[in-house]
């Protein structure tokens, strides 16, 4: 049995189904805000149009190269389209070293064309021509579709001499300085728009692409009479184009100040990017174990856990370290044990604190803790699917999928459910739809889709 102080403690992260409304009618008018040119500047969801016009149609075909850069890791991948929906992929995962994260922006893009040169020999691919699509994913005015200047770094990124550039010249730049490989940059991307591209891939209806992983973000297919945005000179001839809407940035407007608790304003305090990307910092892997970490740091403070151990002062100085002790990849762990042998939370436990056989009662404390910051994420998150959702102009509509909290935490999915069950219009048939490899697949189909179009 839960403890009715614990339950107490978690209170605020619970939310009421008029704080659910509140927050979509936030959202929503925020999507509306983004997208209008006089009300663009000041809204936080800035749904920039993405010139990604054209959803494939399952018979792509050649080579492509993508980069992959946004998460925890950078990848490169060669990727061959082979029509009849289908795609094989090879890829190489790099390291980021931290110091390139925060250095100057220059030495990032030589890292990443040293990388590429390296995989394109691999590949023994040196003479041949490789079109490429780039993944960058942050916030980026996109000018076409291989122009993107970068508005503003996130998720631990902070390199100079990049906000405000053209990221796509920045890495054509590199490659040329290297020269030794025959790469053009065709196309750049924000990861949810190759998670909806390679969604739709395999599925004509999908029409909204999301990743809950290190970062948090959706794009969807809009009206284009709806997006006023698009360059003066670009032609309307399409119905429809892809919006990112950068739903990270919602609540800088303080339109989440009533929802937001004690440990999302610390969280946000002690981050690179102060009062930026509040969404984000209540939804995303990048923040979720560090807000589980503050709450248990409260609760050991009022005894609520691991209440018979005289070593409390000692857990909470493990918790008080850094910032990262308590990974997000713990919370899927802690939810996906079995009650009540609890193995993987007593090995955490044990790993954490050195604490040999924690009790069930304090696993099960642990687990609510869990729970609860999990299930806000994923309501947040839905409520936002579901204010896109809701805006498309189709009947049906796939939400494509990705990212490492929503593809590892066992209840996510069905978190998200009840909440777009209770939201998205009764008129529309909806569904789930975990993506494959969005990044490289979709990176690719983007190209080849801006291939054929030209
Ligand atoms: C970025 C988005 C990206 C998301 C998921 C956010 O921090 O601003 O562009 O789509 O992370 O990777």
């Amino acid at each position: 049995m839960l403890d009715a102080e614990v339950r107490e403690l978690m209170q605020p992260f619970v939310l009421s189904d008029y704080q659910v409304q509140e927050v979509y009618s936030r959202f929503c008018l925020e999507v509306a805000r983004g997208l209008k040119r006089s009300t663009h500047p000041q809204a936080n969801v800035k749904c920039f149009p993405t010139y990604v016009q054209d959803l494939p149609t399952g018979d792509e075909m050649g080579k492509y190269l993508a980069l992959d850069l946004g998460g925890t890791n950078f990848r490169v991948l060669l990727v061959s389209l082979k029509g009849h929906h289908d795609a094989t992929v090879d890829s190489q995962i790099y390291a980021v070293p931290k110091d390139l994260m925060v250095g100057p922006g220059v030495d990032l893009f030589d890292h990443i064309a040293g990388c590429l040169a390296k995989f394109v020999e691999k590949h023994d691919m040196k003479t041949a021509y490789l079109p490429l699509g780039f993944t960058f994913s942050f916030p980026c005015v996109q000018l076409g579709l291989k122009e993107g200047i970068l508005v503003r770094w996130t998720k631990g990124f902070d390199c100079a001499g990049v906000e405000g550039e053209d990221v796509g010249r920045m890495l054509h730049e590199a490659i040329q300085r290297r020269g030794d490989a025959d790469i053009a940059v065709v196309a750049i991307l924000n990861d949810t728009t190759g998670t909806l591209m390679s969604c739709a891939h395999r599925n004509a209806d999908c029409r909204v692409g999301v990743i809950v992983g290190t970062g948090c973000n959706a794009c969807y297919v809009e009206d284009v009479e709806n997006v006023d945005l698009l360059r003066a000179d670009f032609k309307k001839t399409k119905r429809s184009v892809i919006v990112n809407a950068e739903w990270g940035a919602f609540g800088e407007g303080g339109q989440l100040d009533f929802v937001r608790t004690e440990y999302d304003r610390e969280v946000d305090e002690k981050s690179l990017n102060r009062s930026e990307q509040l969404f984000e910092k209540m939804t995303a892997g990048m923040y979720l174990g560090n807000l589980v970490r503050l709450v248990l740091l409260r609760a050991l403070e009022r005894k609520l856990i691991f209440k018979q151990s005289s070593r409390r002062p000692e857990f909470a100085s493990v918790l008080q370290r850094n910032e990262e002790v308590f990974e997000t990849r713990y919370i899927s762990e802690i939810e996906d044990d079995s009650f009540p042998e609890f193995a993987s939370t007593r090995k955490i436990v044990k790993n954490l604190f050195g604490l040999e056989k924690a009790s069930v009662e304090d696993c099960q404390t642990l687990r609510y803790i869990c729970e609860c910051v999990a299930k806000r994420a994923a309501t947040l998150v839905a409520i936002g699917v579901s204010g896109l959702v809701n805006r498309t102009s189709n009947r049906r509509v796939i939400v494509g999928m990705d990212g490492s909290v929503y593809r590892y935490h066992p209840e996510f999915d069905a978190y998200m459910r009840q909440t777009l069950q209770k939201l998205v219009k009764a008129d529309k048939e909806w569904d789930i739809m975990l993506s494959e490899d969005g990044s490289g697949r979709g990176a690719a189909l983007v190209a080849a889709v801006a291939s054929k179009t030209k």
